[in-house]
């Protein structure tokens, strides 16, 4: 497995492996890989013959009061896991060979970046879009796979794929989940042994609106404040959101359709944010 670190010998990588015809797949992460990369790298290589897992964590996508100077870091640990995995490269390049001082070009993908986590983090997605865009120009993927746990981040990148006609196919990969049903998270790291306990609330109240949703008599008032009672049980220091998403659109449901809901929310335990989803199918 190869580290490139610099932009240019990257593209240079890319364009040489494009020309002799080989099928790029690219699995963007902040590092910190845990089993849910691994995942998503072992999905990767059955889609191409090359993979190239990015280490980066990103600033932009960072507001100042958030975790960005604290967010779990080990590359070498990451090293090793992504080549056990089956990498090929890992493009790790430094803050200041992404942006240099002046930089001010964003993409922004509208409304959607508002909603749900956008409400809470409203810089956060144009700044998901903008290193994503840089990292396909960087790194010339025919294919691209994200994890369904950042299941907004997934849908914005699609958009932002048609929309500006990045000839790249999204591949979005299912959640991995602890045993206890905690979905793997970097973050996940911050949390205490009890916290850790705590935050399996997170799942429960998602098979509950699962439950509730397949019984087929409910509001989504009523499925809401039963995952709220669910929730406070694990005594959070905050629920940011529980939101039915109708999926092909990402706005929020106001009535009960057939076809598929996502249930999504963010929920704090001390310092800790964590989000989670379940995309429940109803004939
Ligand atoms: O999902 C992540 O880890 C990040 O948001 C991403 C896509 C690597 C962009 O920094």
């Amino acid at each position: 497995m190869r580290i490139v670190t610099d932009v240019l010998s990257m593209q240079r990588e890319a364009e040489r492996l494009r020309k002799s015809g080989q099928r790029i797949v690219l699995v963007p992460t902040m590092g910190y890989l845990h089993a849910g990369h691994e995942s998503l790298i072992s999905r990767a290589r059955v889609l191409g013959d090359v993979v190239v897992v990015s280490v980066f964590v990103n600033p932009t996508q960072f507001a100042p009061n958030e975790d960005y100077t604290r967010y779990p870091r080990d590359f070498k640990r990451d090293v090793e896991l992504a080549e056990n995995a089956g990498a090929h490269i890992i493009f790790h390049p430094s803050v200041e060979e992404m942006y240099t001082q002046q930089h001010s070009t964003f993409i922004d993908c509208g409304d959607v970046t508002q909603r749900f986590e956008g409400a809470f983090r409203p810089t956060h997605f144009r700044g998901v879009t903008t290193v994503v865009a840089k990292l396909f120009n960087i790194t010339r993927p025919h294919v691209a796979v994200f994890g369904q746990k950042d299941a907004q981040q997934a849908f914005i990148i699609k958009k932002m794929v048609s929309e500006l006609n990045f000839d790249i196919e999204i591949v979005v990969a299912p959640i991995v989940r602890e045993v206890n049903g905690l979905a793997l998270s970097s973050r996940n790291t911050y949390l205490s042994p009890a916290e850790r306990e705590r935050a399996t609330a997170l799942y429960r109240a998602l098979q509950h609106s699962k439950k509730r949703i397949l019984e087929g008599f409910f509001t989504w008032d009523v499925i809401r404040n039963e995952m709220r009672t669910i929730l406070e049980e694990s005594n959070p220091t905050q629920i940011d959101y529980i939101a039915f998403i109708d999926p092909a659109t990402f706005e929020e449901l106001t009535t009960v359709p057939q076809g598929t809901v996502l249930v999504a929310l963010a929920v704090r335990y001390g310092s800790t944010r964590l989000i989670d989803n379940l995309l429940i199918h109803r004939d």
